[in-house]
């Protein structure tokens, strides 16, 4: 395994931001860390994206990945600004390729056992399972799992404080992911220190 992918197992929460501004990515990096959160899947769902990863990975205390990565060419912007794992909502072959030959971790997404076939095809051994509660929950997850034995799962998308443990309970759950500590109104309006009580409070919620 990775030690970006040991590093997400360790901390088995990924928070998934939307920065309007890169001037807040200081900001959000710091209530993230004092938290006890140092991980961040900064989103391509604004222009903010690319310098937000470039400002929170030279801190070299954040495991910083990019996500709703659609494209190759995103995944070259993401590496180049620092980002050591790429999330991607579907599974794209180009956007998993493209991660190998930059050296990046791949997270597709996968929901369906095609999915999760066609990801171990090209060498992924974790997918984010998105959207995670649409699409059946923890025991669609379960489901899904019990064929691929080797796969881990981080289940994304509704997942929040009261069912993060029902997924974090099973084997295969590697983490999950979700936006529910790093509202995005909070950050744009630079509410930093809201942003660290939420995030604490997700990590003692998990007990690692
Ligand atoms: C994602 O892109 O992973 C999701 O938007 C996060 O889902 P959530 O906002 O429901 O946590």
């Amino acid at each position: 395994m990775s030690d970006v992918l040991a590093g997400l197992g360790r901390h088995r929460l990924v928070p998934v931001v939307v920065l309007d501004s890169a001037a807040d990515a200081s900001g959000l990096a710091d209530a993230l860390v004092a938290g006890g959160l140092p991980v961040a899947e900064v989103t391509f769902r604004t222009a903010a994206a690319v310098e937000s990863i470039r400002v929170m990975a030279k801190r070299g205390d954040m495991l910083v990945g990019a996500g709703t990565v659609l494209t190759p060419e995103q995944v070259d912007q993401a590496a180049d600004a620092g980002a050591s794992y790429i999330v991607s909502p579907g599974f794209s072959r180009e956007v998993v390729l493209r991660c190998a030959e930059r050296g990046v971790l791949a997270l597709p997404g996968a929901v369906t056992a095609s999915e999760v076939m066609a990801a171990v095809d090209l060498g992924v051994t974790t997918v984010k399972f998105f959207p995670a509660e649409t699409s059946g929950g923890a025991a669609a997850v379960k489901a899904l799992a019990a064929p691929f034995k080797d796969v881990r799962f981080v289940p994304t998308g509704g997942v929040g404080p009261k069912n993060v443990r029902d997924y974090l309970a099973i084997p295969s759950v590697h983490a999950v992911g979700g936006s529910w500590m790093v509202p995005r109104e909070l950050i744009a309006s630079g509410d930093f220190d809201q942003v660290r009580r939420l995030t604490a409070d997700a990590v003692a919620l998990v007990g690692r």
